[in-house]
């Protein structure tokens, strides 16, 4: 690990755009030094500049695959050497897919396990002992893992999505049985349908204005490392007004 910043840091994988942008941008405006993560550099590189401009402290780019293992591993690490600290890991970065339990091909259901549990599971165990010594000097550090309403409150034709963010779910209860009294605890947010390019399908039955913001998740993903070593919040479910309430 290298050198203790003092300016608290977090990790944001799915950082490039969506949720994970929005995200990237709150704790930017707060001062925060910061690692964004997705796929395409490209997209990265553009969106540390624009958080740069808006408050960020120091902003790394670490490209990495969700389902490469040996990727995830070194993004963790990127993270650590770079600032010798993570006040924050923000697992965010996912994938979606529709069917019905009668005709979704096993092979998208991998694949979904694969960037949207297994993913989760690697990163965390990458980058838990920065969170501990995080956290052991200077009180808390929290996991914050976007994972859905779906989880929680099925959806038809998405049993294989939810499948995977009731995994998540799960994994980040555990981590807090195991983890939290070291200071370090996971908060799962649970959307309903987020106006981002992935509900772009959706757009002809639900109106994009009419859809939960990237960022209201990003105000109560930021909220939540304001929380003490001596809160643990587990799961949030934020979900849609009216008759879509405990709906995607
Ligand atoms: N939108 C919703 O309605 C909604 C609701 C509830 C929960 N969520 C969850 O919120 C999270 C973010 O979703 P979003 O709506 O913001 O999606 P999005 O707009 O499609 O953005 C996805 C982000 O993740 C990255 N990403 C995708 N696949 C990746 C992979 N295999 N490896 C590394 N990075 C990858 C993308 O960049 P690259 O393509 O460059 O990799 C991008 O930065 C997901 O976990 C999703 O399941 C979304």
């Amino acid at each position: 690990m290298s050198e203790v910043s003092n300016t608290r840091s977090a990790l944001v994988t799915g950082a490039s755009r969506g949720i994970g942008a929005a995200i990237a941008a709150r704790f930017a405006a707060d001062g925060w030094d910061l690692t964004i993560s997705a796929r395409g550099r490209e997209a990265l590189e553009k969106k540390a500049a624009e958080l740069r401009e808006h408050g960020a402290g120091r902003v790394e780019v670490v490209p990495a695959d969700m389902t490469d293992a040996e990727a995830i591993t070194a993004l963790g690490t990127a993270h650590a050497e770079a600032f010798g600290r993570c006040d924050a890991l923000i697992i965010n970065a996912g994938m979606g897919s529709k069917g019905a339990v009668a005709d979704m091909p096993v092979k998208r259901f991998d694949r979904l396990y694969e960037v949207n549990v297994r993913a989760p599971y690697i990163l965390l165990q990458s980058v838990l002992p920065t969170l501990r010594a995080t956290a052991e000097a200077n009180g808390a550090a929290k996991v914050i893992a976007v994972a859905s309403i779906t989880g929680v409150y099925p959806e038809p034709e998405l049993s294989a999505y939810g499948a995977t963010k009731a995994a998540l779910i799960s994994l980040c209860e555990t981590f807090n049985l195991e983890e939290s009294e070291n200071g370090v605890s996971a908060t799962t947010i649970a959307p309903g349908y987020v106006a981002t390019d992935m509900t772009d399908w959706l757009k002809d039955r639900i109106p994009k204005d009419e859809m939960i913001t990237a960022d209201d998740v990003a105000v109560v993903a930021h909220s939540i490392t304001q929380l003490s070593r001596y809160a643990v919040l587990p799961n949030v479910v934020l979900t849609r007004p009216g008759a879509n309430l405990h709906r995607a």
